[in-house]
């Protein structure tokens, strides 16, 4: 099942207003990537995908190589974290609230720089993600409410220790933002530039008409368009993907205000599972998005098996559940013949140039296992 509402507040002056007094240096971003050892990731082309679904063409970068670690979320944490370091090279403890993503990137990052981690996780995390973060010898706290709460407790975790002994011996990573709590989440968002910077070389002259970008608290997807917003002369329509369960920047979209929503049911996209959108990313996502969409955790796993049983020659890519939702919500828009107008607002057509960004691979092993049984079950209508 899929959601689809257009945004009315739509808008690229006013992102490029937003932006204006911005600080803009991706290739320092960038080079500090490289010292740390970032390798490109690919850019695949899909054209047996493309022609299935009826579009031109159909680009895939593929993020879950990043780093080693299965998703894109270091290129974020890391450079916050070199930043902070940079700033006070007392810290001891490193701290955040995550889903999965984020919290192994800050713990792989402590352990790089010598530094411990402790991290709060939601109720409903799965071993596999818990396991994970553990490996990089990170302290993991599983709470037993949803996500908005972990990050509350992350940050008075931190201001109370900090306060105990009178010295900022600890840092608050967080990748979302709230008054008050910016320079951290903005140096996260710039981190994801290199991701852009590499899709920008990648690419080349080849014109992106639509990109679906799946957003949790929506830094990742402010940052991309923040990127394109200054470095493209065309920028495509970008679409914004979430769960119907935890969809608050569908609802904030629907009415024009950032509005929170409650979280608490599951959704298999645990990287998406979050009740409010960030701050910084609403100041541009709310006029820098052409329309919002959600989806069914059933829409994601067809995407996820759709990647891994290609067609006509295209390549094998393994993807998450958040990290297959983009194309999720674009199997669903070309599977269905109503939303007509908005496929044409968007220009989603047979000559299209179509973006998908695989933001993490299997991350959830079990889950991952199971989606993919479940698959040669049923043989699924859609594998042809
Ligand atoms: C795999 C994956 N994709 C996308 C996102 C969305 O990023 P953001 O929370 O910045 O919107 C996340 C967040 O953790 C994620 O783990």
């Amino acid at each position: 099942m899929i959601c689809v509402i257009e945004n009315n507040n739509f808008s690229l002056r006013d992102v490029k207003q937003t932006l204006y007094n911005s600080s803009w240096d991706p290739k320092e971003v960038a080079d500090f990537h490289e010292t740390i050892g970032n390798k490109e990731t690919p850019l695949v082309k899909l054209p047996g995908l493309a022609k299935r679904l009826g579009i031109g063409s159909l680009l895939l970068k593929d993020e879950s190589h990043r780093f080693g670690i299965n998703a894109f979320k270091a290129l974020g944490a890391s450079y916050a974290m070199y930043r902070q370091i940079e700033k006070n090279p007392q810290i001891k403890t490193f701290c955040t609230a995550t889903d999965g993503n984020h919290g192994r990137a800050v713990a792989w990052m402590a352990r790089k720089l010598g530094r411990k981690a402790l991290i709060y996780m939601p109720q409903g995390t799965v071993s596999d993600r818990v396991r994970a973060i553990e490996q990089e010898g990170a302290d993991v706290f599983v709470i037993d409410q949803a996500y908005d709460i972990a990050v509350k407790m992350a940050s008075t975790r931190v201001d109370e220790a900090n306060n105990k002994s009178g010295k900022h011996f600890w840092s608050l990573i967080q990748d979302t933002a709230w008054d008050g709590y910016e320079d951290v989440p903005l140096d996260i968002m710039k981190g994801y530039w290199t991701q852009m910077h590499e899709i920008t070389r990648q690419i080349g002259k080849e014109k992106i008409d639509v990109l679906f970008l799946q957003t949790g608290v929506g830094s990742w997807a402010a940052s991309i368009i923040g990127y394109i917003m200054k470095e493209w002369q065309n920028p495509p329509a970008c679409i914004s993907v979430e769960p119907h369960s935890a969809n608050c920047l569908f609802e904030s979209i629907k009415t024009g205000n950032r509005v929170s929503v409650k979280n608490d049911e599951t959704t298999t996209m645990a990287g998406l599972n979050c009740g409010s959108v960030s701050t910084l990313a609403w100041n541009i996502l709310k006029n820098g998005l052409v329309g919002s969409i959600s989806i069914s955790d059933k829409l994601s796993e067809e995407a996820m098996i759709t990647l891994a049983s290609p067609v006509s020659g295209d390549p094998v890519i393994i993807s998450g559940e958040s990290g297959a939702s983009g194309l999720g919500a674009l199997i669903g828009l070309c599977k269905k013949h109503d939303f007509n107008t908005f496929k044409e607002k968007i220009c989603l057509n047979k000559t299209s140039t179509v973006l998908v960004i695989n933001t993490e691979g299997d991350t959830d092993r079990s889950n991952y296992k199971r989606v993919m049984a479940a698959n040669i079950e049923n043989n699924f209508q859609f594998q042809k």
